[in-house]
C-alpha cells in the first residue's frame, strides 16, 4: 500500500476533453466539472454537430449561462471537422477566439460521428491552413473498418491514418485523445513533431474485464474501448512519467441511463462527478502525487500555450463517495465508480 502524503494542493486542473451535451444533460452535469476543473475542451458531437462559428459561439453562450453563480469555469470550444468544413470558417473561429482546436472524428468511429470526415484526406485543405495557424488538431484515433477487432482499432490507426497524417503535416499540432493503447504511448514518445495525449481516468482504473465482470456492464462501455491490463499498466506509467506529452482528458460522456442500458447501449462513461478524486488515488498508488499537478495542470496549458490557472484545488486521503445517480430532466445519468468509497476526496467536498 502507497503511504504518501495525506494532501496535495495544485493548480486548479483543465480538463482537456469533455463532453458537456446540452439543455438538461448540460445543466445537469456541468457543475461536476467546474467544481474541480478552470477550463474544459468541450466536444463538438451535439446533434447537428458544432461545425460553425455562430453553432459554436452560441453553445459557449448556453454553456456560460449554466455555470452554477461564484464558480469559474471557462468552456473551451471545438470545430467539427467534416468533409464540408470550410478552411475559412476554420481561421475565422480560430481568429475571433471562438474555436481552440479542431476535432477529427472518423465518420462512424463513436457517438454522434456519422458526419465526420469519411477519408482523412478530404479535410486536408482545412488541416493544412490549421498547421498555418498553429491551431491544434484533436484526434478520435481508431479506424471504422469493420474488418479490423475493436480491440486493435487505436493500433491500427496510428500506422494506417496517423503516420501518413503527420508525414504529410509535419508541422502540425496534433492530440492524440483519450490513449488507451502501450502501442499509443510509444507512438506519442516516439518524439515527432507537436504531438501530445489526453488520457482518461477510467483508462488509468478499468481493463476490458471490467466490461465483463459478471455480466455485462454497459456503463464500463466507451470508446476507444478499455484494452488488457498491460496496456493499463502503460498508461498509468505514462501519466506519472511527467511527461510533458501526456495531460489530462477525461473524456466523461453522459449518457442516460435508457440510452446505455438497452440492446445498442451507447458508448460513454461519466466520471465527471470523482474525476480529479480517481487520477489523485492513482498518482497514489503509483507514489507520485508529486508529478500530478504537472499532469493535470501545467501539461496541458503548456501544450494549448495559455497560462496555468492561478487558483489552487486540494486533494486529500478521506474515504469519499462520490454520487452515483445524476438526474437529467426525465431520465438520469449513472456515475463513474456508483457505489463505491474512493480514497481520496476533494477539499470542498462532504464525504
Ligand atoms: O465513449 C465515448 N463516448 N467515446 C467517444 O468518442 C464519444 C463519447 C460520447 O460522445 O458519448
Ligand atoms: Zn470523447
Amino acid at each position: 500500500m502507497a503511504s504518501g502524503p495525506d494532501s496535495v494542493t495544485i493548480r486548479r486542473p483543465d480538463d482537456w476533453h469533455l463532453h458537456l451535451r446540452d439543455g438538461e444533460m448540460m445543466r445537469a452535469v456541468l457543475p461536476y466539472s467546474a467544481r474541480q476543473f478552470a477550463r474544459a475542451i468541450v466536444m463538438p458531437n451535439l446533434v447537428p454537430p458544432v461545425a460553425t462559428v455562430a453553432a459554436a459561439a452560441a453553445y459557449r453562450e448556453r454553456i456560460v449561462a449554466a455555470v452554477p453563480p461564484g464558480t469559474d469555469f471557462t468552456p473551451l470550444m471545438t470545430c467539427y471537422l467534416g468533409d464540408a468544413t470550410r478552411p475559412d470558417e476554420v481561421e475565422l473561429g480560430w481568429r475571433e477566439g471562438v474555436f481552440a482546436a479542431g476535432k477529427l472524428y472518423p465518420a462512424h468511429a463513436t457517438t454522434n460521428s456519422a458526419e465526420g470526415a469519411s477519408d482523412v484526406r478530404n479535410i486536408y485543405p482545412v488541416l493544412e491552413r490549421m498547421q498555418r495557424l498553429g491551431m491544434p488538431l484533436l484526434i478520435h484515433g481508431e479506424v471504422t473498418d469493420p474488418e479490423v477487432d475493436i480491440f486493435d482499432r487505436e493500433a491500427v490507426f496510428i500506422e494506417r491514418v496517423l503516420t501518413p497524417l503527420l508525414d504529410d503535416f509535419p508541422e502540425l499540432k496534433v492530440v492524440l485523445e483519450h490513449v488507451t493503447t502501450k502501442d499509443a504511448v510509444d507512438f506519442i514518445r516516439s518524439g515527432r513533431q507537436p504531438l501530445g495525449a489526453t488520457i482518461t481516468a477510467h483508462h488509468l482504473v478499468i481493463n476490458r474485464n471490467a466490461i465483463f465482470a459478471g455480466g455485462i456492464r454497459p456503463h464500463m462501455y466507451c470508446l476507444p474501448i478499455a484494452k488488457r491490463e498491460h496496456h493499463r499498466l502503460a498508461l498509468r506509467e505514462a501519466a506519472t512519467s511527467g511527461d510533458q506529452r501526456f495531460f489530462l482528458g477525461t473524456d466523461s460522456a453522459p449518457h442516460a441511463r435508457s440510452a446505455k442500458e438497452m440492446d445498442c447501449g451507447c458508448a460513454g462513461i461519466f466520471t465527471a462527478p470523482c474525476a480529479m478524486e480517481i487520477y489523485a488515488q492513482v498518482f497514489d498508488e503509483e507514489s507520485r502525487l508529486d508529478r500530478l499537478e504537472a499532469f493535470a495542470s501545467l501539461n496541458g496549458p503548456r501544450f494549448y500555450g495559455l497560462p496555468p490557472n492561478e487558483g489552487e484545488i486540494v486533494l486529500e486521503r478521506r474515504a469519499w463517495s462520490p454520487p452515483s445517480e445524476v438526474a437529467a430532466g426525465d431520465d438520469s445519468v449513472l456515475a463513474f465508480a456508483a457505489g463505491e468509497t474512493l480514497p481520496w476526496a476533494l477539499r470542498s467536498d462532504p464525504s
